[in-house]
């Protein structure tokens, strides 16, 4: 049964504690999870009690916790939703998970290798699962962007163009292994695995940098990837681009909402005949109309004109409650979150030894 097309209403439901009630978590996925119907928030925390109150009045509860242990003793719950800073979040989502919860925990899954594979331990020993919030798969315009990508005819992907370059950041790392991880993660998502890369960076000053990379998939796709931060965050336009070229078909996407797709042109004439090839172009053509999705932005009454729809922060969470009520893996996971990190990895290690890495060299 359903409320309005995308809300369902849950024969089951969840109990939820959420963990760290900073920007993203006030401003984004607490608006997203509120929309989740079979999630039920039982416990706030934050060390920050202004920000925990906060969130415990949105959500109808009589108090906050500013400290995890005292939650995690204090109330019964089934999820944890780890909204963190990335230093931490991997250390608070397997105390979450030593406690018995599946988590789900805001991307990056972590800055360090070693915390991931304690957290991959931790969630051998208990059995529990682990969803990364790596929205972009479910946003609309890069699932557009896919579901073309797949549709039949649009030939083997041949380039994975991404231009991410944004405001300030604190370091190279927190550029790479933080900013960045979408990106590595779409690669994935959309053309296959990433088996080498190749980097060289640009520095300004410190926390403005530019890495150019070049990485090859292991289905023979070639990957172009300009990350920076030497632009701005309150950018309108050209923050983010994504394009993909297959057989005469081009897809494209504008800071994850404005989505195009050119189909393959009509061929007119085929001079690719050898003796008759007297052009430089083989092939004459006549453009036909390209296809474009652009959210309308005036009509914010529909849940699918939100911006935690658009960016696909609802889907991505409500694919992760699903799976953990049919006990099945979520579909972003550990794995994912894990490869983002060594090819963040791999980028850097390729700058300072000024050579090809490859991704299964990092541990
Ligand atoms: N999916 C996306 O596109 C996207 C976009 C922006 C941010 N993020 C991610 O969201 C996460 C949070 O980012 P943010 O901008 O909200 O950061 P933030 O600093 O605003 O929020 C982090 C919060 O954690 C709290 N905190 C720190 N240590 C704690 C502890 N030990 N126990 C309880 N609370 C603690 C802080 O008080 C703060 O309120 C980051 O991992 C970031 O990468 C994701």
């Amino acid at each position: 049964m359903y409320l309005f097309p995308e809300l369902e209403i849950p024969e089951k439901k969840l109990r939820a504690v959420l963990v760290g009630c900073g920007e993203q978590a006030t401003c984004l996925m607490h608006d997203a999870i509120t929309y989740v119907a079979a999630l039920d928030v039982v416990g706030v925390c934050d060390l920050n009690k202004e920000r925990a109150d906060f969130a415990a009045r949105r959500f109808g509860l009589s108090r906050s916790y500013q400290d995890l242990d005292e939650m995690l003793s204090s109330v019964k719950a089934d999820v944890a939703f780890v909204i963190m800073v990335p230093r931490l979040a991997p250390k608070l989502a397997k105390k979450c998970v030593e406690a018995g919860l599946d988590v789900y925990t805001e991307k990056p899954l972590g800055t360090d290798i070693q915390d991931l594979y304690e957290l991959e331990a931790a969630l051998k020993k208990t059995g529990r699962k682990l969803g990364v919030s790596f929205n972009k798969r479910f946003g609309l315009a890069y699932s557009d962007m896919k579901r073309a990508i797949d549709s039949e005819g649009f030939g083997h992907p041949a380039v994975f163009n991404v231009r991410f370059i944004g405001g300030y950041r604190s370091s190279p790392t927190d550029l790479l292994r933080t900013g960045s991880c979408h990106f590595f993660d779409l690669g994935r998502y959309m053309i296959g695995e990433i088996e080498e890369v190749f980097a060289y960076k640009y520095e300004q000053a410190p926390g403005q940098h530019v890495f150019a990379v070049s990485a090859m998939f292991d289905n023979g796709c070639v990957g172009s990837y300009t990350l920076g931060s030497v632009g701005s965050w309150a950018c309108g336009y050209g923050m983010e681009a994504v394009d993909v070229r297959g057989d005469r078909n081009m897809v494209c996407a504008d800071n994850g909402r404005d989505f195009m797709w050119q189909k393959p042109s009509k061929i007119l004439n085929s001079y690719a005949d050898g003796a008759s090839n007297q052009n430089t172009q083989a092939v004459a053509e006549q453009a036909v109309p390209v296809e474009i999705l652009r959210p309308n932005y005036s009509n914010p009454g529909k849940l699918t004109e939100s911006t935690y729809f658009i960016n696909g922060n609802f889907q991505c969470i409500r694919a992760f409650v699903d799976a953990i009520l049919k006990g099945e893996e979520p579909p972003v996971g550990f794995h994912d979150g894990m490869m983002a990190l060594k090819i963040a990895m791999a980028i850097e290690k390729s700058v300072e030894e000024k050579r090809a890495v490859r991704i299964d060299e990092i541990h």
